[in-house]
């Protein structure tokens, strides 16, 4: 190799070199952010009034490791819509154990509200956004009274009605809503879940890159959005418990620490 090639492939080098190491300094700094943002939210400002709400889905792995490094007995409330794929379950308990989480709750839908409402369990064939209030919306409210906060695993790159996603938001209840991983990127995800071993959905490696009910989710192809396979067949892009009555997504920034 002439003394030119070799200088010219220093340089390549150094550059990839210099790419990697930014890439790794903001995934740092990102974890660091969002660890601060954690021990602010339970242990500062709502000790005892917060709870994190996880779908158990393909990346909650990261919150839920984040937040079992701070404080291993918040509450976790995971919506039991009781249409959950059977693999969602078993993760559920396969990360409770990896972590160490000590109050996971399971929140099912109200009977009689059930019995009332979607007593043939078809609802979500019917009415998508009536099946999510009766199973995901109104049992998160019930189990929110007496809290004053709760944490999202929600991330801006995730759709368009993400992308603005503030680290504090107000809901429609009155109730403050953290975001800690809002501006992590896909590459932080990943790079977080490998670092830490922390286990994969059994789904995922089918195409099944963002996960809620088996009835309402499907696979996305290489290269499709990831979030396409969620109520594929229509324009729904959010479960109840990030939209308002009137079906816009909440966007009420407290503060803004991008
Ligand atoms: S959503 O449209 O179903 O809400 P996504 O699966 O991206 O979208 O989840 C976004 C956030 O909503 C999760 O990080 C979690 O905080 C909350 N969430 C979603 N599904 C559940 C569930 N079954 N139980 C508890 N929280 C959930």
């Amino acid at each position: 190799m002439s003394a030119l090639a070799e200088a010219k492939t220093d340089i390549q080098e150094s550059e990839r070199d210099t790419v990697g190491e930014v890439a790794r300094l903001n995934a740092r700094w990102r974890t660091i952010q969002a660890e601060r943002v954690l021990k602010l939210a339970l242990l500062e400002e709502f000790p005892g009034h917060i709870a994190v709400s996880s779908s158990f889905g393909t990346e909650a792995a990261v919150l839920l490791h984040l937040v079992s490094r701070v404080y291993r007995a918040t509450p976790i409330f995971f919506l039991d819509t009781e249409k959950h794929f059977p693999e969602t379950l078993e993760y559920r308990d396969q990360l409770i154990e990896f972590l160490g989480l000590r109050d996971v709750r399971i929140l099912k839908p109200v009977e009689s509200e059930v019995a009332a409402e979607d007593p043939r369990g078809d609802l979500f064939g019917l009415d998508y956004d009536a099946c999510c209030a009766l199973r995901k919306t109104r049992p998160l409210e019930y189990a929110l009274e007496g809290f004053d906060a709760w944490i999202t695993g929600r991330k801006r790159y995730q759709n368009d009605d993400r992308e603005d996603l503030p680290i504090f938001e107000a809901d429609t209840n009155g109730k403050v809503k953290v975001n800690p991983l809002a501006n992590w990127s896909p590459t932080d995800i990943q790079t977080y879940f490998n670092e830490h071993g922390l286990p994969r959905h059994p789904l995922e490696a089918q195409g099944y890159k963002s996960i809620g009910c088996a009835t309402c989710t499907t696979p996305v192809a290489e290269g499709e959005d990831p979030r396409a396979g969620r109520w594929r067949d229509s324009e729904k892009t959010e479960c109840g418990i990030h939209v308002t009555e009137d079906g816009k997504v909440i966007r009420t920034r407290l503060i803004d620490n991008r």
